[in-house]
């Protein structure tokens, strides 16, 4: 697909949005890939290119058992005839997974590891001793979320939609850096954030990649309003990311679905005002669909949703 025909912005129709006379715009980032789609090729793009001219021969990054990043690495790197390494929390997670399975087909080796030797990857001993076991290895953060990153997304354009300037930017907030992404780039536009993971530690996270000496637009970081716990959803979620199937818009409930619930309900109770122009961030994660299929927790996934 080239990426000139990739569908940039779409105006999603709803009747709360009428109702509050709110236009709601979902802003998709160009890709040829699903599995680097969303923010994912834009926190990747910078570390990629050091990683090309720096000559590494390969990625090492760092996920969970059902991580966007860790796939959308997989997929980057493979692109870019690097190699790659995904260090996986738990011992126990299933390689055949999709989610896993979906790194491994790209080439991706998988080092499965306990809890507790995750939990030390930002230890100076555990980066020597990857370094030493995988010299010549780029490291990236877990979520992809550096510096690097923050830059990337800083690219894309959220305020000027089809219809004129946004009111408002927002995003699905995990580990931070597209949020930071979004305020670089938001020049005056306000920017809000919806937090999926409870991590209070989570607004220092953003702050360090907004410097003081700069005067930053007014941004905002709320917990999603339902479910509120990383990975939990119920069905009331799952079907209000399924009601938007009749407009081609895929959204799974952990990052997108969740956010854009929580959207809706700000929208509902006159905190997001009528008249607003709203452009949010859709930055992908489709590929998690598989997973909770996989794990029976939505129904099976057909080719033609992918
Ligand atoms: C689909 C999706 N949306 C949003 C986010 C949140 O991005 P960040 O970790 O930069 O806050 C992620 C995590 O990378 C994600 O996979």
């Amino acid at each position: 697909m080239k990426l000139t025909s990739y569908l940039q912005w779409q105006k999603l129709q709803h009747p709360v949005l009428t109702d509050h006379q709110t236009e709601l715009w979902l802003r998709y980032a160009p890709s040829d890939n699903p599995d680097i789609s969303g923010n994912k090729l834009l926190k990747l793009k910078y570390q990629l290119e050091l990683a090309l001219q720096q000559k590494y021969q390969g990625l090492l990054t760092f996920g969970g058992a059902f991580s966007n990043h860790l796939v959308a690495t997989a997929a980057a790197a493979a692109k870019n005839n690097l190699k790659s390494i995904g260090i996986v929390r738990g011992e126990d997670a299933d390689l055949n997974n999709p989610t896993l399975a979906i790194c491994q087909s790209y080439g991706m080796q998988l080092i499965l590891v306990s809890r507790a030797y995750y939990q030390s990857r930002h230890l100076s001993e555990t980066i020597q001793q990857l370094n030493n076991q995988f010299p010549g290895y780029l490291h990236i953060p877990e979520g992809g979320t550096c510096e690097a990153a923050v830059r990337g997304v800083s690219e894309l354009d959220m305020r000027n939609t089809p219809n004129g300037p946004a009111s408002l930017l927002i995003c699905a907030v995990g580990s931070g850096g597209t949020i930071a992404g979004l305020i670089h780039g938001a020049e005056s536009t306000a920017v809000l954030g919806i937090a999926v993971v409870k991590d209070l530690s989570l607004p220092e996270k953003i702050k360090q990649f907004l410097p003081t000496s700069r005067l930053w637009p007014e941004w905002q970081l709320i917990q999603a309003v339902h479910q509120p716990r990383y990975g939990r959803f119920d069905q009331e979620l799952w079907q209000f990311c399924q009601s938007f199937a009749d407009q081609k818009v895929q959204l799974e409930p952990i990052y997108t679905g969740k956010a854009l619930y929580s959207v809706f309900e700000l929208i509902k109770s006159g905190v997001i005002l009528k008249g607003s122009r709203l452009s949010f961030f859709h930055t992908g994660g489709l590929q998690a669909l598989k997973g909770l299929a996989y794990r029976g927790l939505i129904n099976p996934i057909t080719d033609s949703e992918q």
